[in-house]
Parts: structure tokens; C-alpha cells; sequence
């Protein structure tokens, strides 16, 4: 009989409870050989057993013994300490670790790729694109980085269900208050302020720097590792009250156009971008902000992005002729979410 794995959870909010609630089913179970109970959760109020409610008889996380895997789903903080800490001391112990926080890996991504045998032993997708697997997609399309012309990127699922529901595509749409109010209840926007503005300063100033920055490293766009505190920026009320006003036809999207790309282009980006970063590094030029979705036809594919959908366009080959190639998919969302950690880590056992 092959043995069952045991696995444990770092964080049982919204997608740690999720990614429990996907290995309690039996058939789930059974299937991937795994315990249908996790061997600890840890709370931020101490280590808890199976039922995440009752204490183990434990000091602390560090006196546990760790299981083959385990999952980290607490909130994303800016420093990503805590959750580094977390997963150091699983790697270090032998355990796979999987992650959904983005401040451990866009604040210390080299150490951890050093010390997780280059990801062999940490999954990082539920980082980047929720449930979307940007990142394993990417990895293939970028294999021959000097080929790659200009990557654009709708990371940030709740700011298109945002602003998808204030400006569709087709019919009329919701107010900015009202949009957001439904992003929060579907849990969508990070936990924290219910402020219109403030939800979206959240998102885009707090999570589109690391994302991108966690993006251009995995995918080793340069030698020279990017830091996402140099993609940091302050959007204004009067930024979003602009986007907001132009819905219909504005998309948060990011940028990374190739020092190839760049040599034979004399204007770029284009003008007219609301809020954002511009930014240089080892010859890339990243560039993020609510962006007319007519002013490059590559962002076609992101302009239809609504509810919390993420998506990718990579062009390849000098104008493009080796193809354009394009992703959607679901940003953000538990279930999602959490089906991405359980593959990362069926992907490395
Ligand atoms: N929601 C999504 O769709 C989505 C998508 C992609 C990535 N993510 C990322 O996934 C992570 C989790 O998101 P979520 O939506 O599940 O957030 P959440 O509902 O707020 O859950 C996080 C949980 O972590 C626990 N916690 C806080 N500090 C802790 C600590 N130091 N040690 C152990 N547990 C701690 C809290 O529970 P207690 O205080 O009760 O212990 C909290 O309920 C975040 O980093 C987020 O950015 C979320």
C-alpha cells in the first residue's frame, strides 16, 4: 500500500481552510495519496490540531515535526518576514513548502531559491495569477529570454473585477463604491480597508510591485535580481477617480518590454498612463499603470479580463514573428488559489 502523505497548514484563512477542505474529500484523498487531515495548523493566535481549533501540545511551530509538505496562506505583508521565516525553517527541515504570500518571495527571493534547490522543494504559483499558473506557462515561452520582445500582464485580479464592473465592456456598469464593496464580499481584495480608494491603493501599490518583481525573477528575465521596493508608487485620488471615469477602456497592465525590443522602438511606452511605475533594470523597461487598452494591440487579450482574471501576452521574435502568445485565467479566488498550491505540490513530490 503506498503511504499516505502528511501535510500540514500555515494560516487557515480563506485559502488554507479551502486547500483543507479540498484534501478532506475522500476521493481527493485517495487519489493523490495524501492524509485527509493535516497533521497541524498554525493560527496566528499558537499551533492548533487538525480541526485548527484545538491547541497541540505544542511550544511553538519550530518544535513540530515537519511533514513532507506544507502550505503557507497568511496575509501578504510588505517585508514577507514571518512567512520567510516560515518556509526557512520547513526547507531547511527537509519539508516541500508551498506558498501563496508574496512578501517572502518578492523581499528574499535568491536566499529562498537557494535554499529550496532552486523551487525544487518550494511552490510558488499561487504568487503570481492565482489560479492561473502564469508563472509554470511563462517558464516555457521564455526559455530563449533574448527572444522575447514585450510581456504584458494583468496581475491583479481584483482590480479587474473592479474596474470590469464599473466600466464593462458591454452595458452599463456600478458605481466605484459599489464594485469594490462586491470585491471584498467575494473576497477578492486582501483583507483590510472597506474604503473604495483604499482597497485599491492596497491592491495596486502593495501587490502589483511584488508580483511583478516575483515575475521577472522566477522567470530569470536577468542575472541581476529585481527588487520590488524600486517598482513601489502612490496612486492618487485623482488617479483613480480618472481611471474610474474611463473604465470602459482602462486596465491596470504591466509591462516588460526587452532591451531588444527597446533598441528598435523609439516611443515607449505610450503616453496618457494613469498612476504607476517606470522603471529600468539590466536593460528592461518596466512599466505599469491603468493603461488605455487601444494604444497597443498586444493588450487586447487583457481588455476583456473581468471578475478577478489575470492574464499574460508574451511576444516573441524580432516584431513578433515567432507569435503572440496570450493566457486568462482566474487571479484570484480560493478554490482556484488553492487547487494551484496542491499542484505545486504535486508537481515536486
Ligand atoms: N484570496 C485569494 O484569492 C488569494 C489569491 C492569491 C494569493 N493569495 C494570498 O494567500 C494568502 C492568504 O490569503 P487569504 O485570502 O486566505 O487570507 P486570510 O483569509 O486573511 O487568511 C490568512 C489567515 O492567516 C492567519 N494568520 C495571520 N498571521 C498568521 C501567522 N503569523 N501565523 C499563522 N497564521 C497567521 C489568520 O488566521 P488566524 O488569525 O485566525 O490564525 C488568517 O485567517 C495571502 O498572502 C494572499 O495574498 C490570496
Amino acid at each position: 500500500m503506498v503511504e499516505k502523505a502528511e501535510w500540514g497548514i500555515i494560516g487557515a484563512g480563506g485559502i488554507g481552510s479551502e486547500v483543507m477542505r479540498q484534501l478532506n474529500q475522500d476521493y481527493v484523498s485517495e487519489r493523490l495519496h495524501m492524509g485527509p487531515l493535516p497533521e497541524f495548523v498554525i493560527r496566528s493566535t499558537g499551533v492548533m490540531g487538525p480541526d485548527a481549533v484545538t491547541p497541540l501540545d505544542f511550544e511553538s511551530f519550530q518544535d513540530l515535526p515537519i511533514p513532507e509538505v506544507t502550505f503557507v496562506a497568511i496575509p501578504s505583508s510588505d517585508d514577507g518576514f514571518e512567512a520567510h521565516e516560515y518556509i526557512s525553517h520547513i526547507l531547511q527541515n527537509g519539508g516541500i513548502a508551498v506558498t501563496a504570500e508574496k512578501g517572502a518571495i518578492s523581499n528574499y527571493f535568491s536566499e529562498l531559491k537557494e535554499e529550496s534547490d532552486n523551487f525544487n522543494n518550494l511552490g510558488i504559483n499561487a504568487t503570481v495569477g492565482g489560479g492561473t499558473r502564469l508563472l509554470e506557462v511563462a517558464k516555457n515561452y521564455c526559455q530563449d529570454v533574448d527572444n522575447i520582445t514585450q510581456i504584458h500582464l494583468a496581475v491583479n485580479g481584483t482590480l479587474a473585477a473592479i474596474m470590469s464592473s464599473v466600466g464593462p465592456r458591454e452595458g452599463s456598469g456600478m458605481s466605484l463604491g459599489q464594485a469594490v464593496h462586491q470585491a471584498v464580499e467575494l473576497g477578492y481584495a486582501e483583507p483590510g480597508s472597506t474604503n473604495p480608494n483604499e482597497v485599491i491603493r492596497g491592491e495596486a501599490e502593495g501587490d502589483i510591485p511584488k508580483k511583478t518583481a516575483i515575475f521577472f525573477n522566477a522567470l530569470g528575465l536577468s542575472d541581476e535580481s529585481l527588487d520590488w521596493n524600486e517598482l513601489k508608487f502612490n496612486l492618487s485620488d485623482e488617479d483613480i477617480d480618472h481611471a474610474a471615469e474611463e473604465a470602459k477602456v482602462r486596465r491596470f497592465i504591466v509591462s516588460l518590454y526587452s532591451p531588444n525590443y527597446l533598441e528598435k522602438s523609439q516611443k515607449c511606452p505610450e503616453d496618457q498612463i494613469i498612476g504607476g511605475f517606470e522603471f529600468e533594470h539590466a536593460g528592461w523597461k518596466l512599466v505599469g499603470g491603468f493603461r488605455h487598452i487601444d494604444r497597443n494591440p498586444l493588450f487586447s487579450a487583457l481588455a476583456s479580463t473581468t471578475g478577478p482574471s489575470n492574464g499574460m501576452v508574451i511576444g516573441l521574435g524580432p516584431n513578433e514573428t515567432d507569435g503572440v502568445y496570450s493566457l486568462v485565467g482566474p487571479g484570484a479566488g480560493v478554490r482556484q488559489t488553492a487547487n494551484t498550491m496542491i499542484d505545486d505540490y504535486l508537481s515536486r513530490r
